[in-house]
This record gives C-alpha cells, structure tokens and sequence, in this order.
C-alpha cells in the first residue's frame, strides 16, 4: 500500500517520510511548497506540487499511486500569526482537511492519521496533560487543530474509517542536518538566532510557579515523533473501521526555559550574552507536560533521545543553514 502524506517536504513531515519509507512502506508527497523544501526528501519518493484545496489534484494522486492511507501534515502552524490573519488559519487547516477528507472518502481510503497539537488544551489545569484533560483552544491555530480532529473522528464514524490525531507537544532537533527546521518561531532556534547575532536570548517571565520561576514545556525530538507516526500508521491497518486513536506525543518529562538556555549555551559554546528576563507573554500557560501513558500503552511506543540531544541536532541543522555562525 502507498501512504499519501501531506505536507511530507515539511519540517516534520520529511522526518515522516524518511521514517516510512526506511520501514519499507511507499510514500507519495503532496506539497504546495509555501514552506516546504523538496530537497529534505528521498530521491525516490514522488513529490506532487499541490494544495489539499485542490480536489482534482487529490483525486489524481490518489488513483495514480494507489494511496491506501493518508498522513495529513499540511498546515499553517504560527499562534501569532493565526491571530493576525484567522481566515488564512481556517481555510488552510480546516476547508483544506475537508476537501481531502472528501476526496479519501470518495475513493474509499481506510485509513487517516493527522497531525494535531497540544495547542488544543490551550492553558490546561491538569498536570500532567491526558487526552482527557478539557480542550480549551486560546488562539485560531489551537481551535483550527481542535476543529480538524472533530472532522476527522466525525468522517471516519460515519465512513468507516480508522484515524488517529496525533497532538504533538514542542517539537524539536533534526534526524539529520538537513532535515532541521528552517523557521525560527520556536524558542531552540530562536536561542540560536539571539546568540549568533550578538543578542541576549529572551526569557519570557521568571515569576511562574515553577522550580525556577521560568515556563516548562516537553520536549519531543522529531525523529522520536516520526517513529510514533510509524507505530500509528501500522496500528491504522488493524484498528477496525470507524475506531479513532487520539494520543498525545510527548515525553512526560517538564524542561524550563532556564535549563533550556543553558543546555543551548553549553551546546553551541556561546555564553554571553546572558539571557535576559523580559515581561511574560500573554496566555503563556506555565507548565504544559504531557501524560504520555496512553501512547505507550497502545503502541509499546517511548521516546529515545533527550533534550541535550535535541539542542545538539538542531544546532547542527542551524550551522548548515548558516556557516557564519560560530
Ligand atoms: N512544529 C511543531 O512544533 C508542531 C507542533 C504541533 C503540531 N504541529 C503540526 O505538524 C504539522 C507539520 O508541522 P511542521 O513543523 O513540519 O511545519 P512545516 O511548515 O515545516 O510543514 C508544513 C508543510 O505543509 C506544506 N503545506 C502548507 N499548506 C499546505 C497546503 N494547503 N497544501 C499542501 N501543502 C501545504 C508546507 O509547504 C510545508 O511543507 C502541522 O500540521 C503543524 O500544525 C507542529
């Protein structure tokens, strides 16, 4: 059978790809390229250049490479930029997820696994974080994500088709080099920036009630993320038709801001400037750290490599990109 994934030229979807195809599945790419980089695919995996908006295109690729399961990664992915520019958010993430769910229904695909996110449970009261924990997105990208799991879990019930979503927690460190992240909106990469250009990297608040008063987050390495992706596409061709899946994938384990800063500054050599304490960010929860019980308990699945290991891949992703940088 061929999985079609979505959005595979991605960050995380390449790592998907790589990850599929190295376990001997067939993979065939759809990708509008608006952040993708076709290069971080293998030579051997076909990349169509498309939206998920596009019906027509959806129902060629599917027929052509005889798709028998979906793994729908496209999506826009910025909080920010989300409240900005909402309708941007829900045409993408949402019509785009239910064109594509149209065309896998109409051409009898059984099976959809899709990417969500802890964005979600928005500013969760329950530590650690289950999938049980109320969902209270607080920004158009978490409620997009919210959304798009009620659109799965409602088409796969009434079509007969197994899902899962997937909610990731903060997603970081590359496989390989040139797989990494090119974008600096989450806090690894933005160390790296601040700390190439001479800057203080920016600790956003140090009175939460923590162990160091810095926001903690869990840490999945994205070649940890793709192995879960593998389990589940596995689990997808024997859970039976209608049955959804929702797990999260995290490690369980909490990382402050703080010890993150050092980790970076330890990893990269780069010790000044020290990082600086600014003003909290609006509707920064101060622990968000996944339960990931139920992941492990469905599929024997665990992450392997830790944080330091994450920091370390991710800065050598950087440096390829950025041969200046120390
Ligand atoms: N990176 C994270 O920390 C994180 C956390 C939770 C969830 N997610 C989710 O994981 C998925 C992948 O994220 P990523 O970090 O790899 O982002 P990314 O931007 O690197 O990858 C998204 C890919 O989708 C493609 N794409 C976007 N819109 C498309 C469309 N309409 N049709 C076809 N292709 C389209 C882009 O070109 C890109 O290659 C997204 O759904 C995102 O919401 C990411």
């Amino acid at each position: 059978m061929t999985w079609l994934v979505t959005g595979g030229a991605g960050y995380i979807g390449a790592h998907v790809v790589w990850a599929l195809t190295g376990a001997g599945e067939r993979v065939v790419v759809l990708d509008d390229l608006s952040g993708g980089v076709p290069e971080r695919l293998p030579s051997d995996v076909p990349l169509v250049r498309g939206t998920v908006r596009d019906r027509a295109v959806l129902d060629r690729v599917i027929v052509d490479h005889g798709v028998a399961g979906v793994v729908h990664l496209a999506a826009k992915k910025q909080v920010g930029e989300s409240m900005e520019r909402p309708l941007e958010y829900y045409r993408e993430n949402v019509h785009g997820l239910t064109v594509l769910l149209e065309a896998v229904v109409a051409a009898g695909v059984r099976r959809f696994l899709f990417s969500s996110s802890a964005a979600v449970y928005g500013v969760p009261e329950e530590d650690p974080v289950t999938e049980d924990t109320p969902c209270r997105p607080i920004n158009p990208y978490g409620e997009t994500k919210l959304a798009g799991e009620w659109l799965v879990r409602s088409a796969g019930r009434a079509h007969g088709l197994s899902t899962a979503c997937l909610r990731y927690f903060n997603v970081a460190g590359a496989a390989r080099p040139e797989l990494a992240d090119t974008g600096v909106s989450n806090v690894i990469p933005m160390f790296f920036d601040a700390l190439t250009r001479g800057e203080p990297p920016r600790i956003f608040g140090d009175d939460y009630p923590t162990p160091d008063g810095t926001c903690v987050r869990d840490y999945i390495h994205v070649a940890d993320l793709a192995d879960a992706h593998l389990a589940v596409a596995r689990r997808l061709t024997e859970l039976p038709a209608g049955e959804d899946l929702t797990v999260n994938v995290g490690t369980g384990r909490g990382v402050s801001v703080r010890e993150l800063a050092d980790l970076v500054a330890e990893v990269t050599g780069i010790h000044e400037p020290a990082p600086l304490v600014v003003a909290r960010r609006p509707g920064d929860p101060a622990g968000v750290v996944a339960s990931a019980e139920r992941i492990g308990a469905e599929l024997g699945w665990s992450p392997r490599h830790g944080v330091r290991r994450m920091v370390a891949s991710a800065w050598e992703g950087w440096r390829l990109r950025r041969p200046e940088a120390r």
